[in-house]
Order: structure tokens, then C-alpha cells, then sequence
């Protein structure tokens, strides 16, 4: 079991994830560009030579964005989801101006929880965001460099 970066090899097993859970329509183009650019972190979790779940993340401090996670369905509620994303964040400095921001179908409960469990704050709704004509739900971390140090309890 481990999380480490994508490589090209990888997209097949990424492809049929993200075919699996039908969330998004990236093609195999769209991860080479994504893995060959250099602001781009995107990992996989590999268990026993499979690889389960995958997030793509745009590191660009104060305006980094996540793109993409997924956790195959039969795998999903161990925690893994959550490992690929801390996996993310921790490249950041959310305690200075660093912050990630995503985008997510409003009807996405199950991500939106997921994201709001692991401090991502609802700023915004995107009317009509997607082709099907589904609202987008925009959340962000909470920068704590814009919080009163008198309320940050430290
Ligand atoms: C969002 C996703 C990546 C979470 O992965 P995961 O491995 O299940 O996540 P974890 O096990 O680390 O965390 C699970 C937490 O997410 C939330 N969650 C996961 N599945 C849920 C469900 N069916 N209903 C409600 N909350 C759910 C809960 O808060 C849960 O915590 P709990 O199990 O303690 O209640 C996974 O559900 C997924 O791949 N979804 C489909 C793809 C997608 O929608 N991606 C996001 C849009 S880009």
C-alpha cells in the first residue's frame, strides 16, 4: 500500500477508474499533459500492485487548485480518499497564504462531505457550471493567514 506519483503507465488504470464512477470524461491526452507539467502533482494509491484511487492537483500557492480524485468504488470508506488528498495538502503552506480551492457538482454529497470533513469551506455556487446544465459548488481552505491571530486559538 502506498501513495506515489503518476507516472504514464499509470493512465489505463486511471482511465478505468474514473470510467468506473463516470465523474469526469479527462482522456489519456489530458493526463500526459498533466503529468509532464511542472506545476502539476498528481499521485496514485497502489495496493497490491493495483493501483485504487488517484488526485490531480495544480500547486500554484495561494491559487492551487484540486482537480481530480477518485477512489475505486470497492475501495472506498478506508480512508484512502483522504490520504490522497492530505497527500496534496501537505505540499501547501495552509498555516501562510497557501491555499486550494476545487470545484464540485452540487449534487456530489458524498464528495462535498468528504471535502467539508477535511476543512474545505463552501464560498460559492456556479450556476449552471457543467454541460448538463448541474450547478457547481466551489469550496477553498480556509486561509489562515486572513484569520485574527486573537481567534485562532494558538
Ligand atoms: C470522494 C472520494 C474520493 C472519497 O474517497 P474515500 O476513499 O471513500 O474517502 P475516505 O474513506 O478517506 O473518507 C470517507 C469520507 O468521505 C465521506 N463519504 C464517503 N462516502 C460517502 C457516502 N457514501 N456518503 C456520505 N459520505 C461519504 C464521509 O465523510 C466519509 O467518512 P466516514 O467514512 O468516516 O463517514 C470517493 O467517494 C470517490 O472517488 N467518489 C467518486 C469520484 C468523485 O466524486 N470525486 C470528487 C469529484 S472531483
Amino acid at each position: 500500500m502506498s501513495i506515489r506519483k503518476m507516472n504514464s503507465a499509470d493512465i489505463p488504470a486511471v482511465l478505468k477508474i474514473q470510467g468506473e464512477l463516470a465523474f469526469q470524461d479527462w482522456n489519456e491526452r489530458q493526463y500526459e499533459q498533466e503529468i509532464k507539467a511542472p506545476y502539476t502533482y498528481s499521485v496514485v494509491y497502489e495496493t497490491e500492485g493495483n493501483i485504487v484511487g488517484y488526485a490531480v492537483f495544480h500547486l500554484l500557492g495561494a491559487d492551487s487548485e484540486l482537480l481530480s480524485i477518485a477512489v475505486s468504488e470497492s475501495a472506498q470508506r478506508n480512508g484512502i480518499g483522504s490520504k490522497l488528498l492530505q497527500a496534496g495538502l501537505s505540499q501547501l503552506d495552509l498555516d501562510k497564504s497557501d491555499c486550494c480551492f476545487l470545484e464540485v457538482r452540487e449534487n456530489n454529497l458524498k464528495a462535498r462531505r468528504f471535502y467539508e470533513r477535511h476543512g474545505f469551506t463552501l464560498f460559492g455556487i456556479r450556476k449552471k457550471y457543467y454541460a448538463d446544465g448541474e450547478n457547481a459548488a466551489l469550496y477553498r481552505t480556509e486561509n489562515r493567514s486572513d484569520i485574527d491571530p486573537s481567534q485562532k486559538g494558538v
